[in-house]
């Protein structure tokens, strides 16, 4: 029998046939044994009636979830893993592909002026009333009499079926009990297509400022989240909105605004940058693609000039907006490695291939390109294409067209020169064999001007021509 009467809404019977999973007959037999009143709780059962995949599986039973989790792990034997966290009385067993978390049911109190709180055993409403969001506080019973019974005090599946995202008790409770909330709401809401609701919307306005306590780690993670959204730019527009971007992301609000002088204008940034980032984002789930595209322009305030002759420029401004990265990286706890230096060659580079577009695309040009781009030219091409946002067709015609003839030089060059993973034909230990030379300038002076001739095409990237024009180049400096 359904549970409402919209087609789209879960039936028992497709609840029990969810839960038709080995780990839970499995769970319902251990809490049996232990005469324990179980439940699976928050994300697994908004995704079950949302029909999402979900391998976190979140239990919850009134008394002590460790001794479930090690009944449920006994139960399992060899191929489960359990994990015991006593100070925070949760338990995780890791079974095949799934993560199961146990905790007992708790009540929670916090002291606003500390961040810990008091907590004590409860019941299942107690540990329903302190979840973040209606739509994350249903549960379902798995013990064996009510296997299957949806628990939902706050009608949280109604919610569910509106799209919508409010929190169960009042939102400046909710959100002070944990500022983080504030952030899943716009992440919830990006993720799933979700609105947030106006008391809990005005509240997350009201508390914003407490979202400073709260980690940056933890913060990243649910910007990671919203970036990987369908439509990122729901979750950005949701954080200017709630007056959040300010706190967390300074540099992306300062894009915000057009500026007129003498009748001329320029293009709001922040909306040009949120629609680069959702262009791209239907193109590619590569994280730090997109968060090379949110944050492609961040230079352009600070290089912001007014040439009466040629209106608005942005001149070097992704040099500008490169040198902010490592900061920004820093400030938010994002990776140091690999992933800045990535989102740091994308930035400055982006410029380039429409230049080149704009431009008559010449072989040296592509070259050098292909050469600093190296294996992330692909990446920088679909950057590049979603960086198209201009609202006359023609423009966007003569833009297409001329990536289209760039791809091609950059295919065609590719083949012939192999620039991509660039190797010089004759290196720094040929060179001193071939003159007879100490390690030094002279060494790497060739060994540049090698490069050079081959990036502007003077010679093909071979070992046979390089070395001619190594003769002929060491002859004038009278090497030899
Ligand atoms: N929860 C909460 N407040 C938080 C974090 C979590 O109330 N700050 C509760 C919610 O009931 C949530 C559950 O703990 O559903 C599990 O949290 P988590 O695994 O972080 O989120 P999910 O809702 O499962 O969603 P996702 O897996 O997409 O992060």
């Amino acid at each position: 029998m359904p549970i409402k009467t919209i087609s789209m809404e879960i039936t028992q019977s497709e609840i029990l046939q969810k839960l038709d999973h080995t780990i839970f007959p499995l769970i319902t037999a251990a809490a049996g044994a232990l005469h324990l009143e179980t439940y699976v709780i928050g994300g697994f059962v908004r995704d079950l009636i949302l029909r999402r995949p979900s391998k976190d599986i979140d239990i919850v039973c009134v008394g002590s979830g460790i001794e479930l989790a090690q009944e449920v792990a006994t139960r399992l034997g060899k191929k489960a893993n359990l994990t015991v966290y006593k100070n925070f009385g949760t338990a995780q067993v890791v079974y095949k592909d799934l993560e199961i978390e146990f905790v007992g049911a708790r009540k929670e109190s916090y002291n606003r002026d500390s961040r810990k709180p008091v907590v004590e055993d409860g019941t299942l409403e107690d540990d329903q009333n302190r979840r973040d969001f209606t739509i994350n506080a249903l549960a379902i019973c798995l013990n064996q009499d009510r296997f299957g019974e949806l628990i939902d005090p706050f009608d949280g599946l109604n919610d569910i079926y509106e799209y919508r995202i409010q929190t169960p008790v009042d939102p400046d409770i909710t959100f002070s009990d944990d500022p983080l909330r504030m952030l899943r709401a716009v992440r919830f809401a990006s993720q799933l297509g979700f609105f947030i609701e106006a008391e809990t919307f005005d509240a997350i306005e009201r508390n914003k400022q407490r979202i400073e306590i709260i980690s940056s780690e933890r913060i990243s993670d649910e910007l990671h989240k919203i970036m990987l959204s369908p439509k990122p730019s729901v979750g950005w527009e949701l954080l200017d909105q709630t007056g959040l971007l300010d706190l967390i992301l300074p540099e992306l609000s300062a894009l915000k605004g057009v500026e007129t002088k003498e009748g001329i204008g320029h293009k709001d940034n922040f909306s040009h940058t949120l629609k680069v980032l959702d262009n791209l984002a239907k193109n590619t789930s590569n994280l730090w693609l997109r968060w090379a595209a949110l944050l492609h322009d961040i230079g352009k305030p600070k290089s912001k000039r007014f040439d009466p002759k040629n209106g608005w420029t942005f001149h070097s401004h992704e040099f500008i907006g490169m040198k902010m990265l490592k900061p920004l990286f820093q400030r938010l706890k994002l990776p140091l490695n690999d992933k800045l230096k990535y989102v740091e060659k994308l930035v400055s580079l982006h410029m380039r291939p429409i230049v080149l577009a704009d431009d008559e695309v010449t072989d040296s040009a592509v070259r050098r390109l292909l050469f600093e781009a190296g294996d992330d030219i692909d990446d920088l091409m679909l950057l590049c294409e979603a960086d198209i946002t201009s609202k006359h067709p023609d423009k966007v015609k003569r833009f297409l067209t001329n990536f289209r003839l760039v791809r091609e030089k950059l295919k065609e060059i590719e083949e012939k020169d192999r620039i991509r993973n660039f190797q010089p034909p004759i290196d720094g230990l040929q060179i001193m064999e071939m003159f007879h030379l100490p390690a030094g300038r002279i060494v790497g002076e060739l060994k540049s001007a090698i490069k050079e001739a081959i990036l502007d095409g003077e010679i093909p990237n071979e070992y046979e021509a390089a070395h001619a024009y190594l003769l002929k180049l060491a002859q004038e400096k009278e090497l030899i």
